[in-house]
């Protein structure tokens, strides 16, 4: 069995050295964030049989010197055993890495009570699962737990009505309820908000991006970008909106490609509303992911630079992974050469991301693909065709920051990596 020392745990945990030596020595009561805290180092979720609460401790009834004890209702109840529907949340058995946006988001949620959380980032970089592993692991700090998907099942079909969400949610935080299911969307709304406020619930809503019109941008005459939305978008942005800013006990995590513009204004690092945009994998996580796919060979050089090269995105890396072990016997130099030969399931992600882009977007796109440090806008201003005026290239910085296309503000542009290695092998590939 590995062992470590106080120190380290502490680091591990963010917690005191003090409050550890409390915790192991199961005397005195914690706070329940402590042991939230203290479990999900070690990857476990804290259930209610692991603790006690204070207010169920009197002077006869001392907790047992093995019994770690919860203090005060800062946190929801803890006396509950959770309702949990997953939905079709994937298995993250097999998770790694994360430890710092998981503590990150924990705290957001469980210390600073945010209502609504929003995790940003390109497709395949590790949305859902992030959310999956955070939803497992603080799963016992709520009274409801649900999980629901708004991506259509193919794209022949329409993501998730609002109504039909709705409905869903009612169902299961509220059985007895006795709505019939017929009234009108208002009440409904009025109603949940009455749930969030009762009992804690944890609602994650994954793929928000579905109900935001893949074509986003057009450009209009006036340099303008237009944005089209499925139907339901505005219904859905208000009851986000409501659940952000509402007074109640509960948390609603969204995943999405694209940060929904109108919650954008709500947003805030010391708001109740806050945006988190996720970023890639390390070289040691993605090696282990590597490491249940098969054997590969590169020096740290080599791995880094894979890594790196695909921005540590671990959809597009397992798919490389695939191909390397089939047409390069595992040889991960061997691969790089061909690197700039984009996979076709990568091809078809990117594809969806840059597809639709407006012809003023893409041009904005090459420009800051070929500068590979943030640039100035004057400096992104003078490779931009004068068609584009200062207004419209402000507009567009921001439709592209939305998409999780740049890594920085829009005042200091530059793309995210593995969409700029993608687009500037692109522009040599077809133009020289
Ligand atoms: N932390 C992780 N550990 C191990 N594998 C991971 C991790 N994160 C993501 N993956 C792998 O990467 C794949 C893509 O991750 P995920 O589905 O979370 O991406 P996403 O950002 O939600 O993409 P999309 O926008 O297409 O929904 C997963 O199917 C899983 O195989
Ligand atoms: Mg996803």
């Amino acid at each position: 069995m590995k062992t470590c020392t106080l120190e380290a745990l502490s680091e591990q945990t963010g917690l005191s050295t003090h409050t550890l030596s409390k915790v192991h020595a199961r005397r005195s009561g914690v706070d329940l964030r402590t042991l939230v805290r203290y479990f999900s180092a070690f990857g476990l979720p804290l259930e209610q049989g692991d603790y006690r609460s204070a207010e169920k401790v009197d002077t006869k009834d001392r907790p047992k010197p093995n019994t770690p004890l919860s203090e005060g209702p800062a946190l929801p109840s803890p006396t509950f055993t959770p309702a949990v529907s997953w939905g079709t949340a994937p298995d993250v058995a097999k998770f790694y890495g994360r430890v710092d946006e998981l503590a990150t988001l924990q705290a957001w949620i469980l210390e600073q009570r945010c209502r609504l959380i929003i995790l940003s980032g390109m497709g395949g970089i590790g949305k859902t699962w992030l959310s999956a592993k955070l939803t497992e692991q603080l799963q016992s700090a709520f009274k409801f737990v649900l999980w629901r998907s708004l991506r259509p099942i193919s794209k022949a079909h329409s993501p998730l009505p609002f109504d039909e969400l709705l409905d869903d949610l009612l169902r299961n935080l509220d059985p007895q309820s006795g709505l019939s299911g017929a009234e009108d969307i208002r009440t409904k709304i009025l109603w949940l908000i009455g749930c969030l406020q009762k009992t804690p619930c944890l609602i994650v809503l994954d793929n928000v991006e579905s109900i935001l019109k893949q074509a986003s941008s057009g450009d209009s005459a006036d340099g303008n970008i237009s944005i089209g939305y499925q139907a339901g978008y505005e219904a859905y942005c208000e009851l986000f909106r409501l659940i952000g800013q509402g007074r109640h006990q509960s948390c609603l995590m969204l995943t999405s490609r694209q940060v929904p513009q109108k919650l954008s204004p709500f947003s805030g690092e010391n708001r109740q509303v806050r945006l988190f945009s996720v970023g890639g994998l390390r070289t040691p996580d993605i090696q282990q992911i590597f490491a249940a796919k098969g054997c590969f060979q590169g020096n740290a050089d080599e791995w880094h630079h894979l890594v790196d090269y695909y921005g540590g995105n671990p959809f597009v890396l397992e798919t490389a992974a695939t191909t390397i072990q089939q047409f390069f016997g595992g040889s991960i130099p061997e691969f790089l050469t061909y690197k700039s030969l984009l996979l076709d399931d990568i091809r078809e992600l990117m594809d969806q991301q840059f597809g639709l882009l407006s012809e003023s977007e893409k041009a904005v796109v090459g420009a800051l693909a070929h500068q590979k440090m943030p640039c100035s806008l004057s400096t992104l201003r003078s490779h931009l065709p004068a068609s584009i005026t200062n207004t419209h290239m402000l507009g567009i910085l921001k439709s592209l920051k939305a998409r999780s296309l740049l890594a920085k503000a829009p005042t200091n542009p530059t793309m995210t990596s593995f969409p700029a290695n993608y687009v500037r092998d692109y522009i040599s590939q077809n133009f020289g």
